[in-house]
């Protein structure tokens, strides 16, 4: 593959601060949001509890002057995980929030007791329920807490519900994905007082109100790891525009070990993946600033062909190696034992009818096609739509063959 491509938004960065605009009675700007169907979703949600939501392009307007409603609808909840982002906000803006429980999916069970617990501490009662989330506060207090695990999403929500609780709370064990660091910097552009932004220590001063704010939402650290992943698997020389390389460290050492030529500057990566064929003799996903467990499949994808043997272990989520029977349909040699796989090169993988059954596996399915000998058709493009914008389109301007089956939900490679 040879050509360029311009990295869309973060669809972790924007998330959170679509629900972050919550706490803010009046107008939110969000520029360089992707066009995305979890974005469309959120948006969807946030007009259910009364704000005003528009597109214009890349740019969304909320205004949350009149939230009417702190039930968080069954249809939107259960659309997408992150819809669980909407407790601290809520909880902060109405003291109450009531959701359906958004429940396990394909990559995980995916439970929300490091959220609850953290809540809890900081003056909220949980009413005990199988399915729903009820959650109410006479006031939020600030609080000492210490997460059992850095949870992305427990984190954001401890720092949404504390901007304006009474009283300071101190969150220790904090995950220090970029993502977190974006919402600090949102939130402290509209007045929050909130030290320690970008460690995991955070100490947050509750304010009283939050004022209306103007934001640009950083570029997708996971685009572009999924554009580079599907140079390595190919070959050829890409560049790509408007990459957060500072947050790709991980996944650019990786592929310089595999043997590809990287040149990283501040905003573009420009990579010639001709030598690309080294194995990974280990890997395993961590959280950040280690290996993106959202990069995992892909890398694997990448790993069939590679000349010699890799393993992956997978430490976020234990559902991540559904594409495991599907590569192995196309001629990989690759075994799963519990959380890791064993991948021992091949030299060309045969193309199919592959099945994407969620999003970064969806993606990692489209790189071993576009790797692959012969056509394959890859169905379920729904579940990639959540998160890309527009992949064949971006994948095209790499120079890979890749054409959506008009009227069809299916991406032929
Ligand atoms: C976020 C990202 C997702 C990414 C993940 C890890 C968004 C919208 N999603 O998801 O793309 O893969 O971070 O980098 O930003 N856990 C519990 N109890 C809890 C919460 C989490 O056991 O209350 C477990 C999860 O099941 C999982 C692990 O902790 O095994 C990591 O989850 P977490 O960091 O919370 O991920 P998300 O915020 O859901």
């Amino acid at each position: 593959m040879t050509g360029e491509v311009r990295v869309q938004g973060s669809k972790n960065g924007a998330l959170p601060l679509m629900t972050a605009t919550v706490l803010i009675q009046g107008k939110t700007v969000l520029h360089n949001c992707p066009r995305i169907t979890d974005i469309e979703a959120m948006a969807d949600l946030l007009r259910t509890i009364g704000c005003k939501v528009a597109f214009d392009k890349n740019t969304i307007t909320i205004d949350a002057t009149h939230i009417c409603d702190t039930h968080c609808p069954q249809k939107q909840v259960q659309a997408m995980r992150s819809s669980i982002m909407l407790l601290g906000p809520l909880l902060g803006r109405c003291k109450s929030v009531q959701m359906n429980r958004p429940g396990g999916c394909v990559i995980g069970e995916r439970p929300t007791d490091i959220h609850e617990y953290a809540l809890r501490r900081m003056n909220v009662e949980f009413v005990a329920e199988e399915d729903t989330i009820t959650a109410y506060t006479e006031k939020l207090t600030g609080a000492d807490i210490c997460l059992p695990f850095p949870s992305v999403g427990a984190t954001e929500n401890v720092i949404m519900a504390a901007v304006t609780a009474e009283g300071t709370t101190r969150l220790s064990n904090a995950a220090i994905e970029p993502e977190i660091r974006l919402l600090c910097e949102f939130l402290r552009r509209a007045g929050a007082k909130i030290k320690g932004i970008g460690t995991p220590v955070l100490e947050i001063t509750g304010v009283d109100v939050l004022r209306e704010v103007t934001m640009s939402i950083m570029p997708d650290r996971i685009v572009a790891g999924t554009y580079l992943l599907a140079a390595a698997a190919t070959g050829g020389q890409i560049l790509l525009r408007d990459a957060p390389t500072e947050q790709m460290q991980s996944l650019i050492s990786v592929l310089r070990r595999m043997g590809a030529g990287v040149f990283a500057d501040k905003d573009m990566i420009c990579m010639d993946a001709e030598g690309a064929k080294g194995p990974c003799e280990f890997l395993r996903t961590e959280v950040y600033p280690g290996f993106p467990t959202d990069l995992q499949s892909m890398l694997v994808a990448v790993l069939t062909t590679a000349e010699g043997e890799s393993i992956v272990e997978e430490t976020i989520f234990e559902g991540r190696f559904r594409i495991v029977s599907q590569l192995q349909k196309m001629g990989a040699r690759i075994e799963e034992t519990g959380n890791r796989v064993r991948i021992s090169g091949v030299k060309k993988l045969r193309g199919g009818l592959l099945q994407a059954q969620e999003l970064r596996g969806g993606a990692a399915l489209v790189i071993a096609a576009l790797a692959a000998e012969g056509e394959s058709t890859v169905t379920g493009l729904p579940y990639i739509q959540r998160g890309y914008e527009d992949i064949v389109r971006d994948i095209r301007r790499l120079g890979g063959d890749i054409a959506y089956i008009t009227g069809e939900q299916n991406v032929p490679v």
